[in-house]
Formats: C-alpha cells, sequence, structure tokens
C-alpha cells in the first residue's frame, strides 16, 4: 500500500508512524511545504486524559514525548485583583519543536520518507497512491479543492489573538483578565519548557479597534501587551514567533466543520477537518486521535473506502464533542465582559465549567475544597448558612421562595375534556410535586377554547376549569413544599390540530395569527389578527389570571414561545404586518408586552410572572439570540420576573443544533446581559449539570421536561445520588427513602458522600 500524508503536523507526522508501525511493508512518504526546522507556534498542552489514547498507540512516541513533557496541576485565574486557584487537573506542556522532533525522528526511524519544502495541492501529484491523508492544517487546500464533497463550514471566531512567549517558568495553567479604558484583555498562558511559557493574549475585536492595535507593528504590540501584563510576566519579555507566520500578527480563530471527512481515496484528518479553540488546548490532541482512529481502521478494512467510511462514522461523532466543548469555551471567551458581573469565584467556575465539557462533580474530584468553596458561596447568595449542592438552594422571586431550583417544563399533556384538568393531571401534578422540584408547572392552558391546540388541552375559561386547578394546587399546597405556575398562553395558528396519537380528524376552529401564514405547509390558514380580536384576546387573559389568583396559583407564566400567538408576532419569520405590529423589533414586540403589562396588572404585585421566549428561531432570517437579549429587555422592562429560555419551534424550517443543555447558553446570555433571572430548559438531564448551571451563575432555575415524565422523584432521586439527606421525601414514603440511598451507594460502589450531612442523622 502507497500511501501519502500532506503535511508534516502532529497529524500527518503521527498517522505515518502509526501506518508504517502497523505494517512495514507500506509505503509512507509524508510532503510539507516548509523547510523542516520552521515551525508556527510555541508550546502544546495535553492533559493526562490525552495521555492515555496516545500510550496505547504507540509506546515509544509515547514514552519520549512524556519524558520531555513538563507537568502541572493548578489552573490560576486572575481577576478584579484576585487570583483564584482551581487544583488536580493534570497538565502537560511540550515545546511544538520539540513535539515534532519526536515525531519525526520516530516517522523517520520505521521508514517513513518526509519530504520537506514540497507543496502538494494538485492531484497529479498524489497521483499513484491508494490512500492520501490530508492533514495540511487549518487552511487545507484538499479540503478547499473539493469543497463539494467534504461540504466544509468556517466561520471566523469574534475575537483576536496572537500567540507569543516568555522565558518565565509559569507553575499553572493561567488566565488573567485585565480590563482597560478600551475593553477587556485576556491572556492564556501555560508552560512548555522549563524556563518558557506560551503566551496568548485575546481580545475582542472592539477592544482591539478602541485600542488602535491595528496600526501597531509587531514590536509595538509586545511592548504594549508587556506593559499591560507586567506583573504576571515579573518584568520578562514577551517575544513573538520568529517564523512570522502569521503568529506575530492578530489573528481570528477559524472555526471549521466538515459535514464528509472522505472522498474517494482521500480522508481528511487534524486541523484540516476541524479545529478547536485553543483555550481548550485540545487541537494537537485531536489531530493525534484521528490519526490513531484512521490507522485502527485502516488496518481493519481491506478496502479503503470501507476503511474511511468506518473511520468518519467512528471518529466523527467523538471528535464533535471535543469540538463543540471548544466552541462553548470561545464564546465564553468571546464575552468576558458578560461574566464580569459576576462575582470572582464565580467567575472562574464559570469559566472552569464554560465548555458545558467539565462540570461540578468532575472539578470537585480534581479540587474538593474549590467546589466546596463556590458551594458556599452559592449557599450564601441564596440565604443559607450550610454548604448545600447549588441545586438544592431555595430562591426568592417578589414574595415567593421556591425551595430548590429543579422545576418540571410545562408539558401538554392532552388528556383534559372540555378543557377541565381531571383524575389525570390531579395524579400527574401531584406525583412531580411528592417527587420533590422546587415549582411544578401546568401545561400551556388557555383562556377560550378557540385559544387552545387541541381539543384536550386544559383551559381556564369557566368555574368548572377553575375549581379543577383549585383542587390540584391545594393538594400540592398541602402534600408537598413544591410551589405550582400556571401556563398561560393562546395556540395561535397552531391551534385546532388533532390529540397526538388520536385519530386525525380532530375538530376544527378558526385560527388566528400575527399574519396570513399557515404553520405548516399545507396546513390551516390562520386570520390575521384585527384589533378588536386583539382586545377580546386580552380580555380574555385578563380573566384567566383573575381565575388563576382565586386557584390560588403561586405564579403565572406567558408563554411567548414555540410558534404559537405571541411568538407569531415575535419572529420576522411569521409576522409580515405593516402596521404598528409589524416590522421592527419593538413593533414585533407591541402586541406580546400589551398582553403582559395587562395581566401583569390583574396579578398580585407579590407573586411573580415568568416569560417563555425562543431564543432562537434557528432559521436564516428569524429572531437570533442577540434579538432574545433585546426581547428579554423589554419583558423586563414591562415587569417580567424571570425569561423562561426556551428556542425554536417558531417555523417548520428551522434547523436547531442539538446537543447536551443546548439552549442554556442563551439563559446565560439573557441573565448577564439584561440583569434578569433566567430558567435554563432543554437536554438537561443529570443532577451534576442542574448543579453547574447553577453554581456558574447560568440560570437561576433548570426546568426538566421529559426526564420529569420518565421520573416523578427526579429531584430526590438527585439528592440521593449526590449524597444529599436534607431534603424531606414524603413521610408516607420514609422507608423506601433509606433503601433508595443505600441501592445507590450499593450500585456506585461508595459510601453515601458525608460532606452535606454533617451533624444531622
Ligand atoms: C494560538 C494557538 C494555540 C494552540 N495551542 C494548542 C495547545 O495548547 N494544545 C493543542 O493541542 N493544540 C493547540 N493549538 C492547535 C494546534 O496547533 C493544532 O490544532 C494542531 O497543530 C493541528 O495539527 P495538524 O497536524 O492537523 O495541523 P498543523 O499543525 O497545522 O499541520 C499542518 C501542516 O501541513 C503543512 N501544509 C499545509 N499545506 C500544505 C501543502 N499544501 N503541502 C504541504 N504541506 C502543507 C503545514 O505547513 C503544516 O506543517 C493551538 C493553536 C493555536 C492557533
Ligand atoms: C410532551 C411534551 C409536551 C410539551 N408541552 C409544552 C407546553 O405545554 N408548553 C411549553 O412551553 N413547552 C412544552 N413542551 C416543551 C418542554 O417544556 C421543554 O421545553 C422541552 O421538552 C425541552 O426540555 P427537556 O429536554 O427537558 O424535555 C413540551 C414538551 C414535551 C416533551
Amino acid at each position: 500500500m502507497k500511501i501519502a500524508c500532506l503535511g508534516a503536523g502532529p497529524a500527518g507526522l503521527y498517522f505515518s508512524i502509526l501506518a508504517r508501525q502497523a505494517d512495514p511493508s507500506r509505503q509512507v512518504e509524508v510532503f510539507e511545504r516548509f523547510p523542516q526546522d520552521e515551525t508556527v507556534g510555541w508550546g502544546v498542552v495535553f492533559s493526562d486524559q490525552a495521555l492515555t489514547s496516545l500510550r496505547d498507540a504507540d509506546r515509544k512516541t509515547h514514552d519520549e514525548i512524556v519524558a520531555a513533557f513538563c507537568h502541572w496541576d493548578d489552573i490560576d485565574i486572575f481577576f478584579r485583583g484576585q487570583r483564584l486557584r482551581s487544583r488536580g487537573h493534570g497538565f502537560a506542556g511540550i515545546s511544538r519543536a520539540k513535539l515534532l522532533d519526536i515525531l519525526r525522528r520516530r516517522a523517520k526511524a520505521l521508514g517513513v520518507h518526509i519530504a520537506y519544502e514540497t507543496t502538494i495541492s494538485k492531484p497529479s501529484q498524489w497521483q499513484g497512491f491508494d490512500l492520501v491523508v490530508a492533514a495540511d492544517g487549518v487552511h487545507s487546500a484538499v479540503r478547499k479543492r473539493y469543497a463539494e464533497a467534504f461540504r466544509p463550514t468556517s466561520s471566523a471566531g469574534r475575537c483576536r489573538f496572537i500567540w507569543l512567549s516568555t522565558p518565565r517558568r509559569l507553575d499553572a495553567f493561567t488566565f488573567d483578565f485585565r480590563e482597560t479604558t478600551f475593553g477587556w484583555f485576556t491572556l492564556h498562558a501555560y508552560r512548555y519548557d522549563e524556563e518558557a511559557s506560551t503566551v496568548i493574549v485575546e481580545v475582542s475585536e472592539e477592544t482591539w479597534q478602541n485600542a488602535g492595535l491595528y496600526s501597531f507593528t509587531t514590536a509595538q504590540t509586545v511592548a504594549f501587551c508587556e506593559k499591560l501584563f507586567a506583573d504576571r510576566l515579573q518584568g520578562r519579555p514577551l517575544i513573538a514567533n520568529p517564523c512570522h507566520r502569521s503568529t506575530s500578527e492578530w489573528v481570528k480563530f477559524e472555526h471549521i466543520c466538515c459535514e464528509q471527512w472522505h472522498h474517494d481515496n482521500i480522508v481528511l484528518i487534524g486541523d484540516a477537518a476541524h479545529t478547536a479553540h485553543f483555550s481548550v488546548g485540545s487541537g494537537t490532541r485531536l489531530a493525534m486521535e484521528d490519526a490513531i482512529a484512521l490507522a485502527r481502521c485502516i488496518d481493519e478494512h481491506s478496502q479503503v473506502g470501507s476503511a474511511l467510511a468506518h473511520y468518519q462514522a467512528l471518529r466523527q461523532p467523538e471528535a464533535m464533542k471535543l469540538v463543540n466543548a471548544a466552541r462553548n469555551r470561545m464564546e465564553w471567551f468571546e464575552n468576558v465582559a458578560r461574566h464580569a458581573r459576576l462575582s470572582p469565584l464565580q467567575f472562574s467556575y464559570s469559566l472552569l465549567t464554560g465548555s458545558q465539557r467539565i462540570g461540578h462533580e468532575s472539578l470537585r474530584k480534581r479540587d474538593p475544597d474549590y467546589v466546596a468553596s463556590v458551594e458556599r458561596l452559592v449557599a450564601v447568595q441564596s440565604g443559607v448558612d450550610k454548604t448545600i449542592p447549588p441545586m438544592f438552594t431555595p430562591h426568592r422571586i417578589r414574595a415567593l421562595v421556591l425551595p430548590n431550583r429543579v422545576v418540571v417544563s410545562p408539558m401538554a399533556m392532552y388528556s383534559a375534556v372540555d378543557g377541565v384538568p381531571g383524575d389525570f393531571h390531579v395524579a400527574h401534578l401531584a406525583a412531580r410535586a411528592l417527587g420533590g422540584a422546587g415549582l411544578v408547572m401546568t401545561e400551556a392552558t388557555y383562556a377560550s377554547p378557540e385559544g387552545r391546540i387541541t381539543s384536550g388541552c386544559t383551559g381556564i375559561w369557566n368555574e368548572a376549569q377553575r375549581l379543577a386547578w383549585q383542587r390540584i394546587v391545594t393538594l400540592i399546597h398541602a402534600q408537598s413544599y413544591a410551589k405550582i405556575g400556571l401556563q398561560l398562553g393562546h395556540a395561535g395558528p397552531k391551534g385546532a390540530t388533532p390529540i397526538p396519537g388520536r385519530h386525525a380528524s380532530g375538530e376544527k376552529w378558526p385560527l388566528l395569527a400575527a399574519s396570513e401564514l399557515p404553520f405548516d405547509q399545507g396546513g390551516q390558514t390562520p386570520r390575521a389578527m384585527a384589533r378588536d380580536g386583539m382586545d377580546l384576546v386580552r380580555g380574555q387573559l385578563v380573566a384567566a389570571v383573575t381565575r388563576a389568583e382565586q386557584a390560588g396559583f403561586d405564579l403565572i407564566e406567558l408563554h411567548c414561545a414555540h410558534g404559537y400567538l405571541f411568538s407569531s408576532f415575535i419572529s420576522p419569520l411569521t409576522n409580515q404586518r405593516g402596521d404598528e405590529y409589524g416590522g421592527s423589533l419593538d413593533n414585533r414586540l407591541r402586541y406580546p408586552l400589551e398582553i403582559f403589562v395587562a395581566m401583569r396588572a390583574a396579578w398580585p404585585a407579590n407573586k411573580p410572572m415568568f416569560v417563555r421566549i425562543s431564543a432562537h428561531d434557528w432559521a436564516v432570517g428569524g429572531n437570533t439570540p442577540e434579538d432574545a437579549v433585546a426581547i428579554a429587555a423589554a419583558f423586563q422592562a414591562a415587569g417580567a420576573d424571570l425569561i423562561d429560555v426556551s428556542s425554536g419551534q417558531t417555523t417548520a424550517l428551522a434547523k436547531p443544533v442539538y446537543g447536551r443543555m443546548y439552549q442554556t447558553p442563551f439563559a446565560d446570555r439573557i441573565r448577564n446581559e439584561v440583569n434578569i433571572a433566567t430558567m435554563a430548559v432543554g437536554n438537561i438531564s443529570a443532577p451534576d449539570q442542574v448543579n453547574s448551571i447553577i453554581a456558574a451563575g447560568r440560570a437561576d432555575l433548570c426546568a426538566l421536561g421529559r426526564p420529569h415524565l420518565a421520573d416523578p422523584c427526579w429531584t430526590l432521586h438527585a439528592a440521593a445520588a449526590l449524597g444529599y439527606r436534607r431534603i424531606p421525601w414524603p413521610e408516607q414514603y420514609e422507608t423506601a427513602r433509606k433503601q433508595y440511598e443505600s441501592h445507590i451507594a450499593y450500585f456506585t460502589g461508595e459510601q453515601l458522600q458525608s460532606k452535606y450531612n454533617q451533624g444531622h442523622e
């Protein structure tokens, strides 16, 4: 087999080693455009975890790399005059030149031929090779040539950075944040040699412009950064890379993703296929792990085509996890100013968990004292004098105190008759209240029969419905410590649909919307609302608020998300009106805000009111998370206490990007830019995630939908899993609690942790 590797970076060289090592009869040739000793950048950092896969792939290379490493465990975050240190992370740094030298020597020893100063970009140059490994980095010429096959997307980050070095030994991965008159400057630094550290200085485009850095020579830039971070550098100089290829200039991070990783006998690996922002320090790791996976697939398949298909199937989902984590981290650093309102400790925790990959418990394993100090802080902020898991801290909104941060998200059950919640609703909602959640939200409930999605939806437009709700509210207040909120809405263009799972010919009624646009192609066309209809709906909702108060609800939420009536006004995709209710965002918000204000006026001043919004339409021309900030601010000004941050479902054309906690960044952004409480929702399923979100100040409450359908006692079970015993179980279930806690201890092989339970039991 004849293999060509284009590029002698970590990906190309490491793959050539593994390919030859597995089968010395293979002819492996590496082509590199630069001379042997010219490399871009200074140092690279690996986590301890990353080293394990290298050890298993080629012990010899691993041992040489490890022998050349410098190790450290800590992360230091300097912010507002404080140093926040988190221990136990386990990092190793090496100079990029040294790493490449080790790989190069090993490759040569195994019989790989390396041709330096040889640029390869045309198919004629790789004719005759059975396999072409395009490891030609972020600007891959091969990826560009076959863009139709690889379907790459590329976007530039919003910040600029410069990659420097200093002859100073840092004993921790160091982040330093400086607020200047121009804006925030961030320093990322880590050791890569006995007496040398990589220093990356990152700034937003705006700060860069304000500081006039675009007009600076490299020497002036270096002098500027030296002065700004003089104390951190302890008077040592900063040095620009002598290989003046892009790294001595301020550049933007390029985020690359490819739908397809192979074409004919060509395969992309490393930065050519995907990039990961340097703040997670995983680009080299990803490149080398790609090489490991590809080498394995080549060994296991006799046909190149099937080996490459298998490689992509195996490797792409794994790599994308890290790539997404890196993207979250990148966005965190792009928005330092947003997080800067947090206290220094919470700021540091928000940074450490900012990739959404490292959670509360994995941080605890690394540094229990650090996590304990964060938990103490969250407890104090909530008025609690004990250290407890963040999710179990109480939260006050107006006069309402929620006993913890877990919320049963509103979920339509389509089981009402004539809008009246029946026995099913009693059992369903009470079970979840008994299960420990601090707040149980009802499903979307309507103020008129025509406002419903289906004939099975709940209503609150008559006395029978009000009394049925009152029974549920009274029961929950009497039997649990949960609070209960009523979600009120109007289905608008998504109304009059059949009950899911039932025969398609449901009841039909005329629909209303911002504009005459059916939600789905072929769906019922709604009428564009006229002023008299607007008044009617407003009156119905105000009457519903009065009934909600009589029924004893603790809070109400206005449903302005997911393409229903009020959402149809807010999204530019569904609002095409030419009057004062269409056009600009201010106009599109006019009617939903009018509804909100009228409802708020009818609702007692000491009780909170929430609004659920779609923070992203996930469609071209639709609302973006930036618009969501303005939407949240408008509701805040109208008196909203909390924004319940959902997304999508506003257009059938939406293309959401799902993932763990995928809507939480929107809640974070709104909370910390608008300074209003938020509720995060969407693919939050583990206690660790809830703790991380609350402790990092990304949201004040976490709503879980499907996890609560699967497990009504989600919160009690979470407490047991965390070893937290102070949460009361219903008295009648007390015997089950002990058994459940010991089962957990048995299955995890651990004794229940006692950290939260000192002086108790
Ligand atoms: C500021 C910064 C800091 C970073 N810090 C870290 C870190 O701490 N840890 C980490 O793991 N990663 C880090 N990275 C990322 C890391 O540098 C890359 O992810 C990694 O080098 C990718 O390896 P690669 O082999 O795919 O690509 P590269 O290392 O870019 O190698 C590609 C090679 O192909 C050659 N080439 C390109 N085109 C051609 C052609 N047409 N013909 C022949 N040769 C060609 C190039 O000259 C280059 O040598 C950092 C990146 C930046 C920008
Ligand atoms: C069966 C079901 C019914 C739902 N009904 C509503 C609803 O009435 N109102 C609403 O705002 N969201 C509704 N949602 C959305 C959920 O509140 C929640 O935002 C969504 O399920 C994502 O959270 P999860 O990943 O925890 O399930 C519903 C979701 C499900 C699964």
